[in-house]
């Protein structure tokens, strides 16, 4: 099976099958070991990837540069609007010339419904290495991968019957992509849990990834189901992922998608809702998250908190990936 993977792309998690995605999740939990108990792990000596972003990053950027440097090899860092791409540079000649140069590209192209996922594809289209989503409009395939290892590593390896509350929640900060939403219905329906999605009515994720999760919940034996609010979604579940989304008909308009989330500032994830959620139930997100409003500090900070166990897993998958992915055939 790793060799199997050798030179794929990871673009988002519905190309890959279900036993290729716990095998990155297996080896993920063996470097997470290796790296606890200082076991020296470079499985990819003096490979490049390159790291082209059209956006912010603290998570991302990090676990690849320290992932890649943990395995031997070296990431470039690209600010998309300080290289030729600004001057409308073509994916193909971006991606013929960067796999001559290195071993793996990787791109977050995430702001503009439509365009992200269409331009890693054209990339990887034209390039003879593996091309990473580092979170397009469409999906976040490194960070939910992150999602289901720390969901294994507290419920197990059978998930069936979960309840997942993947919920909108109020922020005043930007307008944040649809994907992460869209990754958690579309991945965890797969594993035969409940996914519940919430989201006042202008806030509807894309048509094609609704009916994406509703064919993954009756493949995976789960179910997947919409409703109009938190406590709905919330009530009896093992899991909320609480967090704000733009209005998909708005991102190049984001004062008017802020404006109309304002109207939604009581989607918040406090005490009051988390006490309707199982006693054991985690609370996660993919970070970063605007404290008092999408969650108060007592929750995030609180025993059904784990996020910070969530974020350090983005490193260990993201090193899975690329050492299954970017390992040559014959190792
Ligand atoms: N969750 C996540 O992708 O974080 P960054 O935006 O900081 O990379």
């Amino acid at each position: 099976m790793l060799q199997k993977l050798s030179g794929r792309d990871y673009i988002t998690t519905r190309e890959w099958t279900r036993e290729e995605i716990d095998t990155a999740i297996d080896f993920a939990s063996k470097l997470k070991k290796q790296k606890l108990e200082n076991i020296p792990h470079r499985l990819l000596p003096d490979k490049t990837v390159f790291l082209f972003f059209f956006d912010k990053s603290t998570r991302t950027r990090n676990s690849f540069e320290a992932g890649i440097t943990q395995l031997g090899g070296h990431a470039h860092f690209i600010e998309a609007s300080t290289s030729q791409a600004a001057h409308g540079e073509s994916p193909k000649d971006m991606g013929i010339i960067l796999a001559s140069y290195g071993h793996a590209i990787a791109i977050r192209h995430d702001l503009v419904p439509g365009e992200g996922n269409k331009y890693m594809r054209d990339v990887a289209h034209h390039a003879s290495v593996p091309v990473f989503n580092m979170q397009c409009d469409i999906d976040h395939p490194f960070q939910t991968l992150a999602d289901l290892m720390t969901i294994k590593e507290r419920f197990g390896e059978n998930l069936k019957g979960l309840k997942i509350a993947v919920s909108w929640a109020y922020a005043p900060s930007y307008a944040k992509p649809l994907s992460v939403p869209q990754g958690l219905i579309t991945l965890m329906t797969r594993y035969g849990m409940d996914v519940v999605l919430a989201h006042p009515p202008e806030f509807r994720l894309m048509d094609d990834q609704i009916e994406l999760a509703h064919d993954n919940a009756r493949d995976g034996g789960g179910s997947f189901e919409i409703v109009d609010s938190m406590d709905a979604a919330f009530e009896n579940a093992d899991i909320v992922y609480p967090k704000s989304w733009g209005v998909l008909e708005l991102f190049g308009n984001p004062d008017e998608a802020l404006k109309l989330a304002a109207n939604y500032k009581h989607w918040i994830c406090d005490d009051r809702i988390m006490s309707i959620t199982n006693r054991d139930s985690i609370y996660m997100h993919c970070l970063p998250a605007d404290r008092g409003n999408e969650v108060t500090d007592s929750v995030i900070d609180g025993p059904h908190s784990v996020i910070y166990q969530e974020a350090e897993n983005r490193l260990h998958t993201c090193k899975s990936i690329m050492a299954l992915t970017m390992c040559d055939q014959q190792e």
